[in-house]
């Protein structure tokens, strides 16, 4: 049974999942280098729960939910009590595996060590500890307070108890988990997207469509909440270049985007520096106006056929079930309905159609494929 939580890293993902998990009621224990950094986390996770308590949803006070974190810098010997240990520190697997030495000399055998990587498999972070069943990863998307799903991924030893205890565990913070049987690059939500973005950029760069087109059949047609290319600008366009780039070498067959890399060199990053696909004055983002009619000049299934087929292929190798993937792209992206709704309403002879033509105009036999 779970009662103490140890989150270590309190930046834009860790102060998140502290202040859910004092939300639900346990004993957190927040991590980080300088009492500086903890500071500021503790005023973005008061400022949070204020917000929270404003529009009733929070139901208690907030210095209630405040006084079970407990904020420590580095990591003391006085950890004996931990039942799960979630980390947040950057995407470095070198750093994230010191840690996880450190974190089997410090915790109880018992413990959980849990690991928000985005990208890095969980079986590679396990290998820095001898007791391998008892790493998992869980994904949480940000923000973790308002974002309710949680990717629970399974590194190649993670026992069943470990599973189970997690995923109860992810449940009681109020969240929705889905479980990754495989810890493949992307997992299940970015493998999806990655699909979609990588192929709007085939597109583009073969001179079948402009990005405007491509972001208004994703929004007309498709009714995701932003265009392909708008969401790349709002998440970052390096972001995306390194998380794809990331995967590509870690095996993921896709086309890669020379816009992304392009892009990224001369520093267009999207919102965050004013320019990327679209312009952001003062650089705040603001929704892209797009013609309705634009949507109607490219065939919806180039953009959703792959990713519908690397729905299926994650579904034939067992790594998510059909109800979980849908269940990912629903509350991970937003779309309005799951991959297997799209592909049961354009038809599986159409989607295999569209994947054919795609396959001609890339001329990558390889990518794409079931
Ligand atoms: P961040 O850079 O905002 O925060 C990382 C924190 O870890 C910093 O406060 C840093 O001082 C601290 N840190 C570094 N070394 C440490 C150590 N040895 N002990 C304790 N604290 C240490 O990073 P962010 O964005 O929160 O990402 C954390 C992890 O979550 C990464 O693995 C990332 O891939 C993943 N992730 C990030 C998402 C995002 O949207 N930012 C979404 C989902 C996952």
């Amino acid at each position: 049974m779970i009662r103490s939580v140890l989150v270590i890293g309190s930046g834009t993902m860790g102060h998140g999942i502290a202040e859910v998990s004092a939300i639900a009621g346990y004993n957190v224990y927040l991590s980080d280098i300088s009492k500086d950094i903890l500071d500021n986390a503790m005023q973005k996770i008061k400022w949070s729960l204020e917000k929270l308590y404003e529009k009733g949803n929070l139901k208690e006070s907030v210095e209630n939910v405040l006084g079970r974190i407990k904020t420590i810098i580095g990591l003391p010997n006085e950890l004996r009590e931990i039942d799960i240990s979630i980390e947040a520190i950057p995407e470095k697997l070198d750093l994230k595996r010191q840690l996880f030495s450190k974190l089997e000399e410090l915790l109880p055998n018992s413990a959980i060590l849990a690991t928000n990587t985005s990208s890095l498999p969980i079986t590679e972070i396990a290998m820095a500890v001898k007791k391998q069943e008892r790493v998992i990863g869980t994904h949480f998307f940000n923000p973790p307070v308002l974002m309710q799903l949680v990717e629970i991924i399974r590194g190649s030893k993670t026992s069943d108890e470990t599973v189970k205890q997690t995923y109860e565990f992810i449940k009681s913070l109020g969240k929705r988990p889905i479980i990754v049987n495989k810890d493949v690059p992307g997992f299940v939500v970015n493998r999806i997207l990655l699909r979609i973005i990588t192929t709007a950029c085939m597109l583009i760069e073969n001179g079948v469509c402009d990005y405007t087109t491509v972001d208004a059949v994703a929004r007309y047609k498709l009714g995701f909440p932003m265009g392909v290319f708008e969401l790349v600008d709002y998440t970052g366009v390096d972001v995306n270049y390194y998380v794809s780039s990331a995967m590509i070498e870690r095996g993921f067959k896709a086309y890669p985007c020379r816009t992304l890399e392009e892009m990224t060199k001369k520093g267009y990053l999207g919102v965050k520096t004013g320019k990327g696909f679209y312009t952001y004055p003062s650089n705040k983002y603001i929704k892209p106006n797009l013609p309705p009619q634009l949507a109607e000049k490219l065939n919806p299934l180039y953009i959703i056929a792959p990713a519908i087929i690397e729905a299926n292929w994650m579904v034939k190798n067992g790594i998510a079930s059909r109800e979980d993937i849908d269940l990912g792209v629903r509350l991970g992206l937003s779309f309005p309905k799951g991959i297997f709704d799209y592909e049961r309403e354009y038809g599986r002879e159409n989607v295999v159609k569209a994947l054919e033509e795609l396959k001609k105009i890339s001329n990558m036999e390889e990518y794409l494929s079931e």
